[in-house]
């Protein structure tokens, strides 16, 4: 059987990794500045992520949800701990468009609307609701264009006030800072705004954090740099290093309601292994304040290149836009200095490495960035 090609493929075999480093099969070292698009939060292969996950499948890989599972609880108290959201609800699932399809869904039953207000780039997911809320009609099959969403201009609050005031909108949901749409910011000013309109209409304010959260932005929470708490926010890529989870915040003025959310494989027990030895390390190794200082450095260090238009980003979420496309510039990177990074639209890079990415990595990334760039 072939697979299904719906992606261009490097051709590089990668076989192992180590913190921020991969091996192709040719025993090829990279620099992983791209963290498998997001996903790599506390880097390859760390030693307790290995043992726990070990320890868990000779346990007990799955069990059914009918019964209690209590690494549950166990990743819901470390997760409220960390995240400064301990008085919010979990529910957890298998992946970053199941966790948004089960935000909006919940926003719904809440007050029974169908609207709902999406940025304009926006980039929620693959599957039904998601990929509508996704602003690229390149992948919003006709089944999925069911007139639910309308695009709006970022950081714009009389924009969204229009909408807002004619009191349908069912939900807005916002990443704070854009991954796919390439590294752009929301303003305090706007959240604040938005988070006043939200509650004034009754809408649900949802965070899509499953890019810009987790840590990788510098503060556990992207959206916690403009003051407001969302009532709903997604989380999945590093919530778990790799193993495909995904997680939905749910604020105490939702109670929940037996049979409307519910899952198959969503917090299995090897899922939230791997999900508390990922907090574990968060923890004992501070990666959310290491990712914003290694951050701030890089991007100072990046703003004195003149070939780069404008760097914009928060912490170990960095968007590199130029004048010209990227494309050449990446490709060299990936096979004369061999470092990952990821790409958005035709002119920016992104770098998204694991959070444990050191200052030694950050400067051996900045001499092979300089080799292509000069
Ligand atoms: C902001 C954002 N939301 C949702 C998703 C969808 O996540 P998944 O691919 O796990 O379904 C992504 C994936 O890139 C994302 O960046």
């Amino acid at each position: 059987m072939k697979l299904y090609d719906v992606y261009p493929l490097f051709d590089i075999n990668i076989v192992k990794g180590k913190g921020c480093h991969v091996w192709d099969d040719k025993g090829q070292e990279y620099l992983d500045l791209y963290g498998g698009h997001a996903v790599i939060s506390i880097g390859h292969a760390h030693p307790h992520y290995v043992e726990m996950i070990a320890n868990q499948v000779a346990q007990l890989g799955f069990y059914s949800n009918s019964v209690i599972n209590k690494l549950q609880q166990e990743v819901a108290d470390r997760l409220g701990e960390l995240s400064g959201y301990d008085d919010y609800q979990l529910f957890l699932i298998n992946s970053g468009a199941e966790a948004n399809e089960n935000a909006l869904k919940l926003a719904s039953f809440y007050n029974g609307r169908t609207r709902v207000l999406v940025q304009e780039k926006a980039f929620h997911g693959r599957t039904s609701l998601a990929v509508e809320a996704t602003h690229n009609p390149k992948i919003i099959a006709p089944i999925n264009a069911n007139d639910h969403v309308t695009y709006m201009p970022m950081n714009d609050l009389p924009a969204w006030k229009a909408e807002l005031e004619k009191g349908d909108v069912c939900a807005v949901m916002i990443e704070c800072i854009q991954g796919v749409g390439g590294i752009r910011l929301v303003t305090p000013e706007f959240m604040q705004g938005l988070r006043e309109l939200c509650d004034q209409y009754d809408t649900v304010l949802i965070c899509d954090e499953i890019q810009c959260g987790y840590g990788r932005s510098g503060k556990f929470f992207a959206h916690q740099y403009t003051g407001i708490r969302p009532d709903v926010i997604t989380v999945a890529k590093g919530i778990a290093n790799g193993f495909p989870m995904g997680g939905v915040l749910i604020s105490p003025k939702f109670a929940p309601v037996y049979g409307q959310l519910g899952t198959t494989f969503g917090g299995n027990h090897l899922a939230c292994a791997a999900a508390i030895a990922v907090l574990d390390v968060m923890k004992q190794d501070a990666l959310v304040e290491n990712a914003a200082k290694v951050g701030a450095y890089l991007m100072e260090e990046l703003k004195k290149f003149p070939q780069i238009k404008e760097v914009r980003g928060e912490g170990l979420m960095i968007g590199m836009e130029f004048e010209e496309p990227i494309k050449e510039i990446r490709r060299r990177l990936l096979f004369e200095q061999k470092v990952f990074t990821g790409v958005s639209g035709t002119n920016v890079i992104r770098l998204l490495p694991p959070l444990c990415l050191s200052m030694d990595e950050a400067n051996e990334f900045l001499i092979r960035f300089k080799k292509v760039i000069e």
